[in-house]
């Protein structure tokens, strides 16, 4: 057993910071048998020392100014969890980095944006630059692209990866109730973020699939090429009306690698009641990722909360504990480049809202424009009456969504058409 403690400097004493220092002090004996020496905290630090916290950290030294800890003698690592793409944690980590401290952090916002460039800063100090709490929660999904599944050709990864989405997707159809009132009532349960555009409006998401893209396809980090889509747009009726047909909507973070280049894309999906993701219910998480050899892996845990977050960041000080300093993206940075970045064209059906004016002639003209751009039309259904106007709901045979969104933009400037139309991928996981 190694003699000297690893000593940590935590930043950020919220839920993740808590969860961290709760983890570390439930578990101390397995944790220090199984890193090899004892994980101590010298230092913690928040933005309010006087705030009235779950636990109680009187026996902890506590540091007013968070860059003291990137500066400390004493301190090996660095905890970083504030939160937000840039500073203050970006500069506590960069000055951390410097001083050749590791650094560990559930950073998501942060690693989409500037990971790339830190983890160079990290390679060339010779530390680890680690955040295997940024995706998934409790997920260990960093450590498997990066390690357990390192020799595979990875050609797809997907997942459901915000909780917050999934938690009111499935709650508005256990309730059969519209997204206004469930979003309210898991914003007065605290479950959406402060600003909601990062959870609903498929941000979040965004951050980590840029991530696992990154981490699985061996390419450097590109948060810009995420086409995001959230879940504002999705009403009870599309739930009910996937539910008919067999299907639940759940947000899809998902990535593709071809000979062209990579896709990243996050939006609603249309998904088989009875696949895997169809019937993950709540805040929980589920990533899947297809190898050339291993084939389809998933990967399912909670993917938010102190204990589950606090989980990854022990392991990843564990893994420093031990001595196992692994590049940030499974490979030296600074060979990581640029893919091309291809918007995704993969044929799939896809599910059609339209409100329109009930008038003779009226479909025949939908239908005719869906026609134009090549798009076959499986199944319609018209719906019942909302005063003059009718809801048609339209499911489509595969087709090039480049085609598809064309068809819409046209369908949309019509008079015909009474409100923004909405569409829904089918993916058949
Ligand atoms: N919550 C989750 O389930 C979860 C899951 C995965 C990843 N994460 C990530 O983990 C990180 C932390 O999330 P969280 O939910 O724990 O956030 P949080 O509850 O809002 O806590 C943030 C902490 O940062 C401190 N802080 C803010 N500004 C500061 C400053 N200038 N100097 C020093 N401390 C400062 C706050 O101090 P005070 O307490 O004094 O206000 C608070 O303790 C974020 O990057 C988040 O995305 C969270």
């Amino acid at each position: 057993m190694e003699k000297n403690p690893l000593n940590i400097g935590i930043v950020g004493l919220g839920t993740v910071g808590i969860g961290v220092v709760d983890f570390l002090t439930t578990n101390k004996d397995l944790i220090t048998l199984r890193a090899g020496r004892e994980i101590r905290i010298s230092g913690i630090c928040a933005k309010r020392k006087n705030k009235k916290r779950e636990l109680n950290l009187s026996r902890f030294r506590w540091i007013s100014d968070p860059l003291t800890l990137s500066n400390e003698q004493g301190i090996d690592v660095v905890v970083e969890l504030i939160g937000g793409q840039n500073d203050p944690a970006k500069s506590i980590i960069e000055k951390s980095l410097l001083n050749k401290k590791h650094v560990v952090t559930a950073n998501k916002a942060l690693i989409a944006h500037h990971g790339h460039y830190l983890a160079i800063l990290a390679e060339e100090q010779k530390v680890s630059l680690n955040f295997e709490a940024a995706v998934a929660g409790g997920i260990p999904i960093v450590k498997i692209l990066k390690e357990s599944l390192s020799g595979n050709d990875i050609s797809r990864v997907y997942g459901v990866i915000n909780g917050t989405c999934n938690y009111i997707l499935t709650q508005m159809e256990n309730h059969e109730q519209d997204y206004s009132k469930i979003f309210r009532d898991a914003q007065n349960l605290g479950f959406v973020e402060k600003d909601p555009s990062l959870d609903v409006g498929g941000i979040d998401s965004a951050h980590k699939i840029s991530i696992i893209a990154a981490l699985a396809f061996g390419s450097r980090i590109n948060f810009d090429n995420v086409k995001i889509k959230g879940i504002e747009s999705i009403s009870l009726i599309d739930i009910t009306s996937a539910s008919a047909m067999g299907y639940r909507i759940k947000l899809l973070g998902l990535a593709n690698k071809s000979t062209a280049g990579i896709s990243q894309v996050v939006e609603p999906c249309l998904v088989p009641k009875e696949s895997l993701f169809g019937k993950l219910d709540g805040g929980t998480n589920m990533v899947m990722v297809e190898g050339n050899f291993v084939e389809k892996t998933h990967y399912i845990g909670l993917g938010a909360g102190a204990g589950p977050t606090a989980s990854s960041i022990v392991s990843d000080l564990i893994d420093i504990a031990r001595g196992n300093i692994s590049s940030s993206f499974g490979q030296r940075a600074s060979e990581l480049e640029i893919s091309q970045h291809v918007s995704e064209d993969l044929s799939s059906s896809f599910y059609l809202r339209f409100l329109l004016t009930d008038k003779p002639g009226t479909l025949a003209k939908l239908a005719g424009i869906l026609g134009k751009y090549g798009i076959s039309i499986n199944h319609m259904r018209q719906l019942r009456h909302q005063g003059e106007n009718a809801p048609v709901l339209i499911v489509t045979h595969p087709t090039a969504k480049i085609s598809l969104t064309s068809a819409i933009k046209e369908i949309s400037k019509i008079e015909i058409c009474k409100s923004d139309p909405v569409y829904i991928r089918i993916e058949d996981l």
